[in-house]
């Protein structure tokens, strides 16, 4: 798997492995639940903005979903081609995607629409590339008091001497619902779906939690990052964070 080549218009190359490894599995049940919602089977027509590794991909095709995917990162794309073989996978930005207009039935985006530089232009193309009756499905990050990792993120920024960052809008359901509709779209489901973390030992959590760090990194900041988690801990000594993605799921007017 070839993970170089990264640029600093591409931080995620270089992360695809390590990725994979501690967060590849990770959002399985908001998948599930994304597929469902979405109505995805047989030859639905699916595309994946911000694929990732792609585990929503090959989840689609095994229900036999006809899956393409977008992603910034050639690293990603590499990886997603992997798991969903045959999959028309493209490195493509989420707010200029290379499918024409009305070819697919779902758009799905999974933790991936906060990282657009503009979250509308990327949920308009969406819209644009579904058919007319066609849904666009979102799943990401519920508010901050619903995800006990963002415990870890306070106890990093409070080391830094920094404010944690504010919380992004579409981690509320009001401005995602906004920004479905300033596409034209229509929600019709929205539910919140709990995706537990968890990591085997204090280097998986560590290196899950701290990913990018080189080694002086992960040595310097890996103590913050135990001390935080020690509520999370259990007997065996592996971690288990509860939070929650929130889907929305909304039809591009037949
Ligand atoms: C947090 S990961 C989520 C990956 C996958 N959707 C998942 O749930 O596992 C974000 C992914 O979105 C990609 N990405 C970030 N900004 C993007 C953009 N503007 N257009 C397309 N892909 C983007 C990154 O390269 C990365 O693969």
């Amino acid at each position: 798997m070839d993970d170089a080549h990264p640029t600093d218009d591409d931080p995620w190359t270089a992360l695809a492995g390590d990725w994979a490894a501690a967060w590849g599995g990770f959002a399985a049940p908001a998948r599930a639940a994304l597929l469902d919602a979405a109505g995805v089977g047989p030859g639905t027509r699916l595309l994946d903005v911000g694929c990732g590794t792609g585990e929503l991909l090959a989840d689609a095709a095994a229900r036999g979903a006809v899956v393409a995917g977008a992603d910034l990162a050639p690293g990603m794309v590499a990886r997603s081609l992997a798991a969903a073989p045959g999959a028309d996978v493209r490195v493509a930005d989420a707010e200029d995607l290379p499918w024409p207009d009305g070819a697919l039935d779902v758009v799905a985006a999974v933790n991936v629409l906060h990282l657009a530089d503009d979250p509308a232009a990327a949920a308009a193309e969406a819209a644009r590339v579904l058919v007319p009756g066609g849904v666009l499905a979102v799943c990401g990050w519920a508010e901050r008091d619903r995800c006990a990792l963002d415990a870890v993120e306070a106890a990093l920024a409070a080391d830094d001497g920094e404010e944690v960052d504010p919380e992004s809008p579409l981690r509320s359901e009001g401005p995602v619902r906004a920004l479905l509709a300033g596409a034209g779209l229509a929600v019709e489901h929205v539910a919140l779906v709990e995706v537990p973390w968890t990591a085997a030992d204090d280097d998986a959590l560590v290196r899950g939690l701290l990913l990018g760090e080189d080694a002086a990194g992960l040595a310097g900041r890996g103590p913050v990052v135990v001390a935080a988690a020690a509520p999370f801990r259990r007997p065996d000594g592996s971690y288990r964070f509860r939070n929650a993605f929130r889907l929305v799921v909304a039809r591009r007017p037949g």
